[in-house]
């Protein structure tokens, strides 16, 4: 297939200025963009980074070992003590890789972030039954402050985790999200014939650090961040508050992504970073129909979260997968979706996945033109 024209909406690198003072000066370095960034074929692409040998790790889905784990957690007095050393090791890991985790919530709770929540909530929102299950160690889940203050130091040091030879936990993130940026883009630049990327849409934008790349990306378009959770929204338009004013300014809409009441046709490219291995089968089906009804035929759709294929993953020890598994409570249905089929029976076309860091894979599919 031809290339479409080169999309004039681009900008020159995809990695904002828009980063909290204390890390400022690590990232305004330019990112390594890492090897495979050069393919443009899935599956030579995927070779990038290290596979595993299986289709998914032995400690999720229908195996032994998994069963035996999820029957361990489901045990609540080791489920309570799992949920207190879960939290112990992710905060004593982050301060140990020099993310401020303590700080940087604090910072958050003592400000007046919690002026924001009036103006985003809308109090009409029936939660999906799913959505207050207690996950990520919170006991109400993402409907919480704590979770909200949380997340950028938590988003942190999962990137720092994931590409550990990185110079800091900031170049981590940037390197995953410039990789993930440019999947997109490159997907887009093959596959659609309208190339100009007017409207974009970023479902399960938590405090907004994805959107944010994305609107860097892309400072032409209009981007709009949706949440389910009002206390991350809130966070996230108060990070947005305190940063330079951009052209392009961000909208954030407290919404369910798997029915957002959006008009049709709306959006040139719908993110879901990181959002599906919090749901359930049922609700990431949901997700992508919902994404296909809102974009305009030539959008395009990237999904990005843990690939089932990582070698990082499926050699995670006994204690990391055990807890891994205590606080994510939907990781064996993401794992056992089948991602492509869901795509094609949604109507997408063009399905691609590469491994856009050690842990994750984007994929990234378009709507027929
Ligand atoms: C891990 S965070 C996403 C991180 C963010 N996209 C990034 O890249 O930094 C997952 C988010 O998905 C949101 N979420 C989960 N289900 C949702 C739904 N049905 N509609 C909208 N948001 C949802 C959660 O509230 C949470 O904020």
């Amino acid at each position: 297939m031809a290339l479409s024209p080169p999309l004039t909406n681009f900008s020159a690198n995809g990695i904002g200025n828009a980063i909290p003072t204390t890390r400022r000066r690590l990232t305004t370095r330019r990112p390594r963009l890492l090897p495979h960034m050069a393919a443009s074929d899935s599956s030579s692409s995927l070779g990038s980074f290290e596979q595993g040998r299986l289709e998914r790790p032995k400690w999720a889905g229908h195996t032994p070992l998994s069963r035996l784990v999820s029957a361990l957690i489901s045990f609540k007095p080791f489920y309570s003590i799992l949920k207190l050393v879960a939290r112990h090791v992710l905060i004593s890991t982050a301060e140990k890789n020099n993310i401020p985790w303590r700080e940087m919530t604090k910072e958050i709770l003592v400000s007046d972030v919690y002026r924001e929540l009036e103006s985003i909530q809308d109090h009409s929102i029936v939660y999906p039954d799913h959505f207050f299950n207690p996950f990520h160690a919170y006991n109400e889940g993402n409907l919480s402050w704590l979770a909200a203050a949380e997340a950028e130091a938590a988003t942190l040091s999962m990137m720092r985790r994931t590409i550990p030879d990185a110079s800091s936990a900031d170049e981590a993130n940037q390197i995953a999200r410039a990789n993930w940026l440019q999947a997109i883009e490159q997907h887009h630049l093959q596959y659609s014939e309208t190339s100009i990327i007017r409207d974009i849409l970023d479902i399960g934008c938590s405090v907004g650090e994805s959107t944010r790349h994305l609107a860097d990306k892309f400072p032409t378009a209009k981007v709009t961040g949706l949440d389910l959770s009002p206390y991350f929204l809130a966070v996230a338009q108060h990070k947005e508050r305190k940063r330079v004013p951009r052209k392009n300014s961000i909208s954030w809409i407290h919404a369910n992504g798997e029915n957002t009441g959006l008009p049709s046709d709306s959006f040139d490219l719908i993110s879901i970073a990181f959002v599906l291995h919090e749901c359930p089968e049922r609700a990431i089906v949901n997700l992508v129909r919902e994404a296909f009804r809102l974009l305009r035929p030539g959008g395009s759709l990237a999904l990005t979260d843990i690939s089932p294929k990582s070698k990082m993953i499926e050699e995670l020890s006994p204690v990391l997968f055990t807890l891994l598994k205590s606080t994510e409570p939907f990781l064996d249905e993401y794992y056992l979706t089948d991602m492509e089929g869901t795509l094609r029976e949604a109507g997408f076309v063009n399905t691609k996945s590469i491994l856009t860091d050690p842990r994750h894979m984007t994929m990234t599919a378009t709507v027929p033109q």
